[in-house]
């Protein structure tokens, strides 16, 4: 259990929060690349981490994020023009570039000097694997983008859904951090042959360890008397977990909304074409990005199909990871629970979490900050499903996975 004032401390993401703070000095997903697909293509609102944003590409292909609300008397730039290489508002038709400089106003008379005085807060973005990240810490302390291997995947080797989650950003990471669940809530899931291996041993011997980009969590079930069954995640500070689906990998990420929302970001990163099949989760979600199931419909749970033939009754490990999460609340009280030991990633992604954000209170600077794009080799953060030998140890299979991106740049074999 964790006691209420460090479960407020993880929690809470507003700008004036610790944990707040600590998020805005990392890039984040604020928005998929198909919302705005081409220039002057219509804007698109963005909510992240209780801001409220607007996204353009702009004449040239230039991607503004802009604080949505105008400076002049406070209308919504989503609604306004997205023309000749600016955003511009439809109440008084004052323009914006993407750095949120002011270039027209309109209605002011023509030698006014007044929008040399006025910015629109604007905020860096960068675009990798179908996704918009944004920074919106101190930009003296703008990190480079890590060479993710997602980043480095050609496009038609990715896919990328989003989602909305009606709960606390917490509460679907946390799940991504906890390998037993798989073998219950996602217990018929087809993934790749692997569901016999994860049916087989519901009670997986976990090891996790502090990297520097966060924690690595491997969990080992028994998949015959001479072969063990390997699954490594790396919870990537701050809002990250890449785990295996299948054979598949998979990076899950919760970007808050607000402190009772989340957006769920699924990305696949292949060594192949993706395929309408690896797409299913896209199926179960809307044009405006809200699951089909919800709370509100119960998941359109079959509780026929929950008798005779599937574990849930419910449609797609999306809406199950859903139901599972948000039916917690909106941000869960973890003085109530009760952990085992099967939670010991959950525990220690918390810890990790805690940690960081109080040395970050201290005046230290968070992990996993990329300073110098010379020293930003990644290869080190991977995930993967595998069976090995019984016997032989998970590190000596996998020789690239260290603890830190120096010691991957001189490992075995590299
Ligand atoms: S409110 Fe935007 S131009 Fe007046
Ligand atoms: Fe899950």
């Amino acid at each position: 259990m964790l006691p209420k004032d460090q479960n407020e401390l993880l929690t809470r993401t507003g700008a004036d929060t610790l944990m707040g703070r600590f998020m805005r000095r990392y890039w984040v997903p604020a928005l998929l690349s198909e919302e705005i697909p081409a220039p002057d293509s219509p804007p698109a609102q963005v909510r992240i981490l209780g801001e409220e944003l607007v996204a353009f590409r702009n004449s040239q292909g230039r991607i503004g994020l802009l604080e949505e609300h105008c400076p002049h008397r406070g209308t919504s730039l989503f609604y306004g023009r997205n023309e000749s290489c600016g955003l511009r508002c439809i109440y008084h038709g004052w323009k914006f570039d993407v750095d949120g400089n002011v270039l027209e106003t309109p209605a002011e008379p023509p030698d006014s000097e007044f929008r040399h005085k006025i910015r629109q807060a604007s905020y860096p973005v960068h675009e990798a694997a179908g996704v918009i990240w944004a920074y919106l810490g101190p930009r003296d302390k703008m990190p480079v983008f890590p060479a993710y291997a997602f980043a480095q995947t050609p496009l038609d080797q990715t896919y990328v859904t989003k989602c909305l989650l009606e709960c606390n950003y917490l509460q679907g990471l946390e799940g991504e951090c906890d390998s037993a669940h798989l073998s219950f809530l996602h217990r018929e899931t087809a993934l790749d042959g692997d569901q016999s291996l994860y049916q087989g041993d519901t009670a997986p011997q976990y090891h996790t360890e502090e990297t520097d980009f966060g924690i690595r969590l491997v969990a080992t079930r028994k998949a015959s008397e001479t072969e063990t069954y390997v699954r490594v995640s790396s919870f990537v500070v701050p809002v990250s977990c890449w785990v295996p689906a299948g054979r598949r990998r998979e990076n899950h990420m919760y970007v808050p909304y607000d402190d009772t929302h989340a957006w769920r970001y699924d990305m696949g990163f292949l060594n192949r074409p993706v395929t309408e099949e690896d797409r299913h989760r896209a199926r179960q979600i809307g044009p405006d990005y809200r699951r089909i199931r919800t709370m509100a419909n119960h998941y359109l749970q079959d509780r026929r199909a929950q008798l005779t033939e599937d574990f849930t009754g419910i449609e797609d490990f999306l809406n199950e990871d859903a139901c599972a999460t948000e039916t917690m609340g909106p941000i869960f009280d973890r003085s109530r629970e009760h952990l085992g030991a099967s939670d010991k990633g959950v525990i220690a992604v918390r810890r990790y979490l805690l940690d960081a954000v109080r040395s970050f209170e201290a005046g230290n600077e968070p992990p996993h900050q990329v300073t110098d794009p010379e020293a930003n080799q990644q290869t080190h953060i991977d995930t993967l499903a595998e069976v090995i030998p019984a016997g032989r140890h998970w590190r000596e299979h996998f020789p690239h996975l260290t603890l830190s991106s120096a010691a991957a740049t001189t490992a075995v074999g590299r």
